[in-house]
């Protein structure tokens, strides 16, 4: 499909919302909304992805509330994009209410405004890295409201991960890539920043279904549970005949679930002593990377349960989550199994 011109110029490239539109002619039932819906919050990674590379210079790091030079308040980089994200997906009129990691209570559209999708989201996942200019993230999951009457309510929210319509990520690294699943694969999509759009470069995604690292925080190491512990203290000294694993950790969940993605292996953030239900937001960290991953082959489990199947109880709780190559996630629930339960 790739068409250049003598220049090397692409002229024929599939961007993301090409992408979506040829998608939804696949449904002919499909009304164009979330189509919509999308474009509205790909302006948002954009001008996130914008203010990201000039947060220093744009003085965008340090304390929420502190002045600039005209007096004018500064917005930190997280406050910037939470609110770039609910004022593009309300401004869209598709949304009809809004979970984000930043507001402690569900975000309501106004009913002029209203639309059918629900959308739950973490700005800015990884926030703690900003001012050491590490990867970050904005992570997504998209619900279609399933009631008909009345005001849209937490009800409309509390739903398992499985019923998400869509899911994805965006990630500002060395480049901008947004990786969506619309529940039929995984896709990735790089931002040509001199155009200002997402081509797609990652088509059809695949967890292998064995890696060779694993991820998680070695320092809690001493709080794990005793399944978890042998799983690890085996991938660093393995057993006669066996192989062992490399370790990576960012500390980025985006950054650390898209090299899992790409390269096999297994990321973790089990229960610790600090965090008994692990530390990880269910809604908006755990289920969409849970989507993605299980829509290119692999695996997302609290160590109990499909994240998947979790029916939430408040919109902000917590789970632990294990996903990655099936075969990785496999053997440590084996562990789990044989130590813990
Ligand atoms: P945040 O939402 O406050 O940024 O925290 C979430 C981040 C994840 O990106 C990452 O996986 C995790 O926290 C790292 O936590 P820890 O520093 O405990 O290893
Ligand atoms: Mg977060």
């Amino acid at each position: 499909m790739s068409d250049h011109n003598q220049y090397g110029f692409e002229t024929d490239a599939m961007t993301l919302q090409r992408f979506i539109l040829q998608e939804q002619e696949k449904h002919p039932e499909a009304s164009g909304e979330f189509t919509h819906l999308m474009t509205a919050m790909l302006v948002a990674v954009k001008a996130i992805a914008s203010a990201t590379q000039k947060a220093g210079l744009a003085k965008l790091y340090g304390i929420a509330g502190s002045t600039n030079v005209q007096g004018e308040e500064v917005k930190k980089l997280d406050i910037l994009s939470n609110e770039l994200m609910i004022n593009m997906l309300k401004a869209s009129t598709e949304t009809c209410l809004l979970v984000s990691e930043e507001n402690d209570e569900l975000i309501t559209v106004e009913e002029r405004r209203r639309g059918n999708y629900i959308v739950c989201f973490d700005p800015l996942d990884g926030s703690s890295n900003i001012d050491s200019l590490i990867s970050i993230g904005t992570i997504f999951g998209i619900f279609k409201r399933t009631s008909t009457v009345g005001d849209p309510n937490e009800t409309d929210v509390l739903r398992p991960g499985k019923e998400m319509v869509a899911a994805g990520y965006a990630l500002y690294g060395s480049a901008t890539m947004v990786v969506l699943s619309l529940g039929d694969g995984v896709n990735g999509f790089t931002l040509d920043p001199s155009i200002g759009e997402f081509i797609l470069t990652h088509r059809n995604m695949k967890c292998k279904p064995k890696g060779s690292t694993y991820s998680l925080n070695e320092g809690y190491a001493a709080t794990w549970s005793k399944g978890i512990a042998q799983y690890i203290n085996d991938r660093k000294f393995p057993p006669a005949g066996k192989k062992g694993m490399g370790q990576r950790y960012v500390g980025s969940m985006v950054a650390d679930v898209h090299r899992t993605l790409l390269n096999g292996g297994i990321f973790l953030y089990p229960p610790t002593a600090a965090a008994p239900n692990g530390k990880l937001r269910l809604m908006y960290e755990c289920n969409p990377m849970a989507f993605i991953m299980e829509h290119a082959g692999g695996i997302a489990t609290t160590g109990k349960e499909r994240i998947l199947d979790i029916v939430p109880t408040k919109i902000h709780q917590r789970a632990p989550i294990i996903l990655g190559s099936k075969q990785d996630v496999e053997e440590v629930l084996e562990y789990i199994q044989k130590y813990d339960l």
